[in-house]
């Protein structure tokens, strides 16, 4: 039997196919390759070049492959846009989605992982984050992450579609011997970023905010090796065959690290000095965001593997630095 990954020529969606693949696994591709890359594909997986909003051809797919479950990662990420073109966001990480499950469900697919975030949680109260936290997203990315869970409760209710939402927190690193790792454009999350200033491809590297309360003053947040959120899918897989329902849980390692201490960490591990510029807070972005991952440790027997922050960026730095135009290159 085969998984459907939808995205999974992205970031995580491609370092999920490979774990699956190296775990034996049969896995079909639906991807659009807007932001995602052919070549970030193990070799004889199968490509379907197209959307989850193409009813007809995730039908086609679902009838030329024998899929028993599906793993969901398929969306536009960039919070910003978002705020600036809702519509867009709207429509393919919801209504393209949905449209994605009605065919799975059509075929009698009962299993489905999705990509959730901790933007669901929106500027939360408590910290570490536990799931029961109040969902009060601050941008339409966010809100399409909290309504599509949403979603995966009442698909559950009618139609038996089970589902596990891994709430990520930050997604970072590549695989340890650099050979597939992160090419988004545009870049948005910090490491690479960072890295960029450290390879000499930006100028300097700005730190948004320096008067949060936070212990250094720079914004705080729960950085998750990409292996180990490919292994949090896996076993929510392996989950959903033995507990029915539409679950959800946090995936981050329960432990916070500041901008600065991001920064400090590259020009440690790269043994590379470069400009750090201080600038003002961006709005909406929330002083700390840490996850409590209790539930998903004593439910999935998960744990953050490679998630040390040298040994995070010492795999993004092998990535970036062998291929500096990413998959382009
Ligand atoms: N990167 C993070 O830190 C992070 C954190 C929380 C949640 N997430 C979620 O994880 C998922 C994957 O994130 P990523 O960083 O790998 O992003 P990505 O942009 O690298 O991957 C998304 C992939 O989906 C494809 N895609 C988009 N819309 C599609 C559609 N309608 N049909 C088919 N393919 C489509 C894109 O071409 C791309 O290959 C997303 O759902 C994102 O919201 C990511």
């Amino acid at each position: 039997m085969a998984i459907l990954v939808s995205g999974g020529a992205g970031y995580i969606g491609s370092v999920t196919v490979h774990q699956l693949i190296a775990a034996g696994q049969e896995v079909v591709v639906l991807d659009t390759l807007e932001k995602g890359h052919a070549a970030a594909l193990p070799p004889g997986v199968k490509l379907y070049q197209g959307s989850t909003g193409d009813a007809a051809l995730v039908m086609r797919i679902l009838s030329e492959n024998r899929v028993d479950a599906a793993i969901h990662f398929a969306a536009y990420i960039e919070v910003n846009e978002s705020v600036k073109d809702p519509q867009k966001y709207l429509a393919n990480n919801i209504v393209n989605g949905i449209a994605f499950l009605d065919a799975l469900v059509k075929a009698g697919v009962g299993r489905i992982v999705f990509s959730s975030s901790a933007a669901v949680y929106g500027m939360p109260k408590r910290m570490p984050i536990p799931e029961d936290a109040p969902k009060q997203p601050i941008n339409p990315y966010g809100l399409t992450k909290h309504i599509f869970e949403g979603v995966l409760a009442s698909y559950y209710a009618a139609y038996g579609l089970s589902s596990v939402s891994l709430r990520y927190f930050n997604a970072a690193g590549a695989l340890p011997d650099g050979s597939l790792g992160e090419d988004h454009d545009p870049e948005s999350h910090l490491i690479p970023l960072v890295i960029r200033a450290a390879m000499g491809k930006r100028r300097s590297i700005s730190v948004f905010g320096t008067d949060y309360p936070t212990p250094d003053g720079t914004c705080v947040r729960d950085y998750i090796h990409v292996l180990g959120l490919a292994d949090a899918h896996i076993r929510a897989l392996a989950y959903l065959e033995r507990h029915p329902g539409a679950h959800a849980f946090n995936v981050g390692t329960g432990k916070g690290l500041s901008v600065k201490e991001i920064i400090g960490a590259v020009k440690r591990v790269t043994r590379k000095d470069f400009a750090v510029e201080q600038a003002p807070r961006r709005p909406g972005d929330p002083p700390e965001l840490v996850a409590d991952p209790g539930n998903i440790g004593r439910e999935l027997g998960w744990t953050p593997a490679h998630s040390r922050i040298d040994d995070i960026v010492a795999s993004a730095w092998k990535w970036h630095s062998t291929h500096p135009d990413g998959f382009g290159g």
